[in-house]
């Protein structure tokens, strides 16, 4: 199948001060990453902090343009100065919904504002549409008449996909959306995420550190380090026979996946030693450093993302799928 989004060999450099004085630095956030996403995929994206993971959303909602690759959303190449319509196919929820929605403006006057600006509903058909809208994300209708701060953290969040679902997308990015939320108002995003992909065919990008809501909604996984891909699997295979040394440490840090939230604080941490520097990616492999299994190759080659068929590892121990 064809995918819907394409991103093809993305590299995002910053620019960062160099502690010690003297000239700027390159930070490589992106370094590379190649990534295909077909209609109504539900896609998690996990890794540690700083691996790129918001980065990586940031340029498929052309709020970062790359310093080299290419993205493409059906065939049609996104550039910087992309159309009203082509920016609307692709919409972001963030973890905190403070930062899309105004929260001193009424729900009501705000999703109407963005259904007209885009003129998908004639003006008769839009109270009817607010309150479709509504539906779809489980709030009463007086929810159009409030402000957001006057809001639930859960119900917020509700507002911020509506926001979203207001213009009608293809795709959402969501960046820790569920994150903030505590556990039961998370699991009703969650159903309700997974609910309105099965309904309107959505296709689902899903940023989180939380490996249990991604093995749930998700149906494939991409494992993130230091601005690469390194795993790309089924979430079953992922989860069941993880291939890079990375994921597994990864998946060691939750023994249960159904371990309560409360017991998380409890883990011990993901992986020991903090990643390498993205200031600083040397030659060979990049979690070399960290890795349990490296082997001399492993100092000078740079292992690429292969695989037979959808279980891909950049890592020399891969077994090929
Ligand atoms: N505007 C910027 N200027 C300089 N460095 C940046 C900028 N934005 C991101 N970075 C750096 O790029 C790297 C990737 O950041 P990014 O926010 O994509 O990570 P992340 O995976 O989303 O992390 P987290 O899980 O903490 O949200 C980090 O090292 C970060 O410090
Ligand atoms: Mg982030």
């Amino acid at each position: 199948m064809s995918a819907l989004i394409q991103m093809r060999d993305i590299h995002v450099n910053f620019p960062v001060r160099n502690p010690d004085g003297g000239k700027m630095l390159t930070l490589r956030a992106l370094d590379g990453v190649d990534l295909g996403i077909t209609r109504s995929q539900c896609v998690g994206v996990v890794g540690e902090s700083g691996c790129g993971k918001t980065t990586l959303a940031k340029v498929l909602m052309g709020l970062v343009e790359p310093n080299d690759g290419s993205v493409h959303v059906d065939g049609e190449l996104l550039t910087e100065r992309r159309s009203a319509s082509s920016r609307r196919r692709l919409q972001m929820v963030f973890q905190d919904p403070g930062s899309s929605l105004n929260p001193r403006r009424r729900v009501r006057s705000a999703l109407a504002e963005l259904i007209t600006y885009h003129d998908l509903v004639p003006a008769s058909g839009l109270s009817a549409a607010l309150r479709e809208l509504m539906d779809m994300v489980g709030l009463p209708d007086r929810c159009l008449d409030v402000r957001p701060r006057d809001l639930s953290g859960g119900q917020r969040q509700r507002i911020a996909i509506a926001r979203a679902l207001a213009v009608q997308p293809d795709v959402i990015v969501a960046d820790e959306a569920v994150s903030a939320l505590d556990v039961s108002a998370q699991a009703k995003v969650v159903n309700l995420l997974s609910d309105l992909r099965e309904q309107l065919g959505l296709t689902l990008v899903f940023i989180s550190h939380d490996l249990g809501v991604v093995r749930a909604l998700c149906d494939r996984v991409v494992v993130m380090y230091l601005g690469r891909v390194v795993e790309d699997a089924p979430t079953e295979q992922l989860f069941e026979d993880p291939q890079h040394p990375y994921t597994r440490a990864l998946l060691a840090a939750v023994p249960d996946i159904t371990t309560r939230r409360e017991d998380a604080a409890a883990r011990k941490p993901a992986l020991d030693g903090e990643p390498a520097s993205a200031l600083a990616v040397g030659e060979g492999c990049r979690f070399r450093p960290r890795c349990p299994v490296a082997v001399s190759t492993c100092a000078t080659e740079d292992p690429p993302l292969v695989g037979m068929r959808s279980h891909r590892a950049a890592c020399v121990h891969a077994a090929a799928h």
